[in-house]
């Protein structure tokens, strides 16, 4: 049985294949780049979208070596995301199932980052911690869905970091350039902000633009970020791990490739007895293998996921009944 997903919630227009087995068939994805210096542009992302659907459609076929009448059902991320990119995605994935009369699945985009994860890593029951540009949350599955542990409050770490990037003129995106500078930096204290089981990173963000403009070192500055904001985060985690009893921790999203982040969150998991889990970078950013094996994952269980609108922009996690 075969599964083709379509990511297209934001910069990356991608298309998996995927068998019952989580075997991966096929894997290809194109990515927008907004002008330098520039966030993403949303109404360019569509255009960027609509401009490469049916050759990443093609190629991925190929690439499995099947054709549309193998295909068994058709998954695509339905939110959270930008509309304008979401939009021509749902729209391309409707009629690709019409067209070709397979059933269609919406998934949680969010949700395909984690059972991507789970997938890869074989880890089984995991309090996840994914961290992006979009995302900041700390989750574990509890009843029937993923629940939201903790948040950020203000600005996730993914824009944190590229945030700061950008005023250290370093090149985008900045996460792998900070990690770089900080492994030849020394502490400045910074404000640290834990709220509960939330996290927030505005203040930390205030003092190092002013650090910045004083002239201090790169990589000083670059060091004392990590290292506030990754205990912060390991500091959440922990107390997820604690309330939940759980063993097992899974990094996804694009921070999750940061070495520093997996030694704190190491070392704090070996002093409960847990283990840490990450997801292999290949497939830590968005694709569409990781919507296909979700997809797959709820026609399996008979979880028809119920969506009356085409697009769910602000979707949230917590909403999907799901299971493990
Ligand atoms: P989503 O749509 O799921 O929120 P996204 O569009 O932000 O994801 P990702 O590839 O998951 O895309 O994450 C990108 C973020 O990860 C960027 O902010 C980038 O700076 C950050 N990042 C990447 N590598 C590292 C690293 N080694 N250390 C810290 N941050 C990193
Ligand atoms: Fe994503």
């Amino acid at each position: 049985m075969l599964s083709l997903g379509i990511e297209g919630t934001a910069h990356t227009f991608g298309i998996g294949i995927v068998d019952d087995q989580g075997n991966i068939l096929a894997d290809v994805r194109k990515t927008y780049t907004p002008p330098s210096g520039k966030g993403i542009i949303p109404s360019e992302a569509k255009k960027h979208h609509e401009s490469v659907a049916n050759e990443v459609l093609e190629e991925a076929l190929k690439e499995a070596g099947v054709e549309m009448k193998d295909i068994n059902i058709i998954s695509y991320s339905t939110g959270p995301g930008l509309p304008p990119p979401l939009l021509f995605t749902a729209k391309f994935s409707v009629e690709l199932a019409k067209k070709n009369s397979i059933e269609i699945i919406p998934v949680h985009h969010g949700i395909a980052h984690i059972e991507i994860g789970r997938l890869l890593t074989k880890c089984f029951d995991p309090v996840v911690v994914y961290l992006s540009g979009g995302h900041n949350a700390i989750l574990a599955f509890t009843g029937d869905t993923y629940k939201i542990f903790g948040e950020t409050l203000d600005v996730t770490i993914g824009n944190l970091f590229d945030t700061v990037a950008r005023e250290l003129n370093l090149e985008m995106p900045g996460g792998p350039k900070i990690e770089e500078l900080a492994k030849k930096g020394k502490y400045i204290r910074l404000p640290y902000s834990v709220k509960g089981m939330d996290v927030s990173f505005t203040g930390i963000q205030t003092v190092v633009s002013r650090l910045i403009k004083e002239g201090f070192r790169k990589e000083d500055i670059a060091f004392s970020l990590q290292e506030t904001c990754f205990a912060m985060l390991t500091e959440v985690t922990e107390r997820a791990l604690a309330h939940t009893e759980k063993n097992e921790v899974l990094l996804v999203g694009g921070v999750a490739a940061n070495k520093r982040l997996q030694e704190m969150m190491d070392i704090m998991c070996k002093e409960r007895n847990a283990k840490v889990y990450v997801v292999p970078m290949k497939y830590a950013g968005d694709n569409g293998v990781m919507i296909a094996w979700t997809g797959m994952l709820a026609y399996k269980k008979g979880l028809k996921l119920e969506v009356k609108d085409l697009i769910k922009p602000k979707w949230r996690i917590d909403e999907v009944k799901w299971f493990i």
